[in-house]
């Protein structure tokens, strides 16, 4: 099992990684069947040949798993790994210090590696190339730039959207994967796992229940898990029925389809302020005083994936769906 060694304080020390909730081997890892299957053969292969891993690029929206993965494919590899993410890393220096800290073969976790900085970005292209950096040293004149040899390592990073990264960056690494929201029944099996951990009584129906309504995104449903737990324990019985998981997410303002209230604020912006749109994200995010960012990465992908907000080249259209899962008439204009 992966030992976490901490170096420094932009090392994460207290992500939980080790949490017991999530799978530590790829057996355990329930869903992304494609892209673990693939893993499964890379990090066969990589072990074989007695090498490190290729570099890692995991995408998608929040809550999928990308750090679950991330030390799993420690786990699978049986060296150590190293959270950190791109805003904590200011300097050039500082990611020089966490690399020439690794030792070989260890796995870096960079979480939202898109927000590095150019500098630090820039000593990473011969680092995940050539497993070198240069460093300057002095000023000047007499500067002089030194190359310094860096243990054998595997970057794996983590962004929510694959487009943000630059294309150098984005080129060093070997694997790319997209990660998907989770359907339905491997979010129930999630959902029944998790209970176990957890030590509470859940029917098949409950867990699907919990599992409509979690957006397809397993840490939603674990988060969900714990607060219907509460319900059940003092409003019922101590066992998660459908009746009871209903209840809870009903007063938890959890809809039919998972949406929380500021998915349905979206949607009514859209349909009651720009008459279904097509509106761009700006200006949705501008009504409800939410960042355009986290509307595009956190709550859109969601809404165009079940087919809610459709994304045109003109911006975004509220559709038929929208309409009726808000109990609104369609606008004049799509009759
Ligand atoms: N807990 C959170 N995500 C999980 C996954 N993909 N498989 C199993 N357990 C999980």
């Amino acid at each position: 099992m992966a030992k976490r060694m901490i170096t420094t304080e932009l090392i994460d020390e207290d992500r939980p990684i080790e949490n017991h909730l999530r799978p530590q081997m790829l057996t355990d890892y329930i869903g992304q069947t494609k892209v673990k299957n693939n893993l499964k053969v890379y990090i066969e292969a990589a072990k074989q040949r007695n090498e490190t891993l290729d570099h890692v690029l995991l995408f998608g929206p929040p809550g999928l798993g990308k750090t679950t993965l991330a030390g799993i494919i420690a786990n699978e590899m049986g060296v150590n790994i190293k959270i950190t993410s791109g805003p904590v890393i200011e300097k050039p220096g500082e990611m020089a210090a966490i690399l020439n800290n690794l030792q070989e073969g260890d796995v870096l976790f960079v979480d939202e590696i898109h927000r590095l900085n150019r500098q630090v970005e820039e000593l990473l292209y011969p680092a995940m190339e050539d497993f070198v950096i240069d460093i300057v040293i002095g000023k000047g004149a007499t500067a002089k730039s030194i190359r310094l040899d860096l243990p054998k390592f595997t970057l794996v990073g983590a962004t929510t959207r694959a487009g943000m990264l630059t294309p150098p960056l984005r080129d060093r690494f070997g694997v790319v994967d997209r990660l998907e929201f989770y359907t339905i029944d491997e979010l129930k099996r999630i959902i029944l796992r998790s209970a176990q951990v957890f030590n509470v009584a859940i029917d098949e129906d409950g867990a699907i229940e919990l599992a409509r309504r979690s957006r397809g995104t397993p840490r939603l449903a674990n988060r969900l898990l714990k607060r219907v737990r509460d319900f059940a324990q003092v409003k019922y019985d101590g066992k998660i029925t459908k009746e009871v998981a209903g209840f809870a997410l009903d007063l938890l303002e959890v809809d039919k389809l998972g949406l929380d209230h500021i998915d349905r604020e979206i949607l009514l912006t859209m349909i009651e302020r720009f008459n279904g749109g097509p509106v761009g994200v700006e200006a949705i995010a501008t009504t409800i005083g939410e960042d355009p960012g986290t509307i595009e990465e956190v709550y859109e992908p969601y809404l165009v994936q079940n087919g809610l907000v459709l994304r045109t080249p003109r911006g975004r259209v509220a559709s038929d769906l929208a309409y009726k899962h808000m109990g609104l008439q369609l606008s004049p204009k799509s009759e």
